[in-house]
This record gives C-alpha cells, structure tokens and sequence, in this order.
C-alpha cells in the first residue's frame, strides 16, 4: 500500500538536521541569539524517522522534548554546531540545515560579567563559520545538502542565489514578513527550489500548512530528488 511505501521511503538512510537558534556568549551571563524555536527542523525530523530513517537532530538551546527514537546532540554556538555537523555530515546520506546560526559571534568573549559603563557601549563581533556551506564543501562521503533561507523581501532571488553560493542541492525558502508563519508559529510556507538529476531546475510551491505537515512533504521532496 501507499502507507508502507511511505514507510520505507528512508529505510537504510540517514539523515541529520540542524535545528533552533545559536546562542553566542558575551559574557558567563549573556548572549546574543534570535527567536527560531526549532519547531520546523524537529518537525523534519519526525518526518524522516516516520519514513523510516535514522535521524541525527543537531540542536540549539530549544524548549522542545525530544522526539522518540532521535539521537540528539545539544549545542550553543555556531562553531559547536559546526563541529557537530562536520563529524555526522559524512556518515549521512542527506543533511539539512535548518537552525537558525547567529551570522556573528563576539570578538572576545568576556570571562567576567560586562560591568555597565557609559551612555554608549559597542561590541565588536566577527563572523560565524557557514555549517552548512562547510558541509556543501565536503569533497569525502558528502551528503545531499538542503539549506532554509528566512527572507522578509525578494525571497526567490535570495534563495536561489543561496542555493548556489552555498553550493546546495536544495533550497527551502520561507517569506518570515508573512504574519503568524515561520519563525516561532507552528504554521509555515515554503517553496523549495532544486537541481534534478539531470540538473534541471525545480520549484515547489508549498502553500501555508502545519510545520508537521510541510516537513513530510519536504522530506519526500528531498527523497525523490536524491535516491
Ligand atoms: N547557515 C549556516 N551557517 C551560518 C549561517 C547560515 O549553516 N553561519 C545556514 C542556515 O542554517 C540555512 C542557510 O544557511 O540553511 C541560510 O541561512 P540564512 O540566514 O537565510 O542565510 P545567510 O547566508 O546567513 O544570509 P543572510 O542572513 O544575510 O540572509
Ligand atoms: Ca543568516
């Protein structure tokens, strides 16, 4: 039937995804962060365990229970994301990033608490590594890689432009200026764009849905697409 085949869509796979928010420290009491929940990278990967994979969830601070049957490793920052995701990426057959990675990170972390000091105070932060570009990179075991990327304006143009720079096999772009989707909401929108295995170009309009919802036809996507 159509639900064994379903089942058995992964069966033998793996597949690690990177999920919530990474917290870069500023000092042993602060940190600078964003408000991804990580509902839609858990979501994906319910879907691929559901379809029979074995699933790695690399996970920023998040208030979600892990789901059954999911090894999952808890990181903060984007470096530790990284090296996560380097030591799992090539034992997976498929990676997908779906965290949110703070693009920058303190210049230097402060070992004691920043005391308050003048009307003005500037931070210095330097750039975060790219996890998943790093990944893309892998020139040993490297698995199909499929990036999220959070627009509020021109989202195909940006997507796709990451989709190549990054070196992906997929992108899932997410309109985040459209009210009650994507960051923090139990409901997105995507539309994912890919290179078939020809390398044609493909586009998929995934309309306004439960995160649930969308991560199984997501992950379907990305099962058709590669295997
Ligand atoms: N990403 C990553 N490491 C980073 C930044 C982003 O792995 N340091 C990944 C995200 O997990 C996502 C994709 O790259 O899969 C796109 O993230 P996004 O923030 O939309 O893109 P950026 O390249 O950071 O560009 P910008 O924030 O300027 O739009
Ligand atoms: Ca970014």
């Amino acid at each position: 039937s159509n639900l064994d085949e379903n089942n058995t869509l992964l069966q033998g796979k793996t597949i690690t995804i990177t999920a919530g928010p990474t917290q870069e420290a500023l000092d042993p009491v602060r940190y600078i962060s964003n408000h991804s929940s990580g509902k839609m990278g858990y979501a994906l990967a319910i879907a691929a365990k559901q379809l029979g994979a074995t699933v790695n969830i690399i996970s920023g601070p998040v208030n979600l229970s892990t789901p059954e049957d999911i090894n999952r490793i808890n990181v903060s920052s984007a470096r530790e994301m990284q090296q996560a995701a380097l030591e799992l990426a090539s034992q997976s057959d498929i990676f997908i990033g779906c965290a949110a990675v703070a693009d920058y990170r303190a210049a230097d972390i402060q070992t004691q608490k920043i005391k308050k000091q003048g009307d003005e105070i500037t931070l210095t932060l330097v750039k975060n590594p790219d996890v998943i570009a790093s990944v893309a990179d892998l020139t040993k075991n490297r698995p199909f890689t499929v990036g999220f990327a959070a627009e509020t304006q021109n989202v195909a143009q940006y997507a796709q432009g990451k989709l190549k720079n990054k070196n992906l096999n997929m992108i899932c772009a997410n309109d985040v200026s459209q009210p009650g989707l994507g960051f923090n909401s139990h409901r997105n929108a995507l539309t994912l764009y890919w290179y078939d295995k020809s390398g044609k170009d493909m586009q998929l309009n995934l309309p306004e849905n439960t995160k649930q919802a969308l991560a199984i036809e997501i992950i379907k996507t990305i099962a058709n697409a590669c295997f």
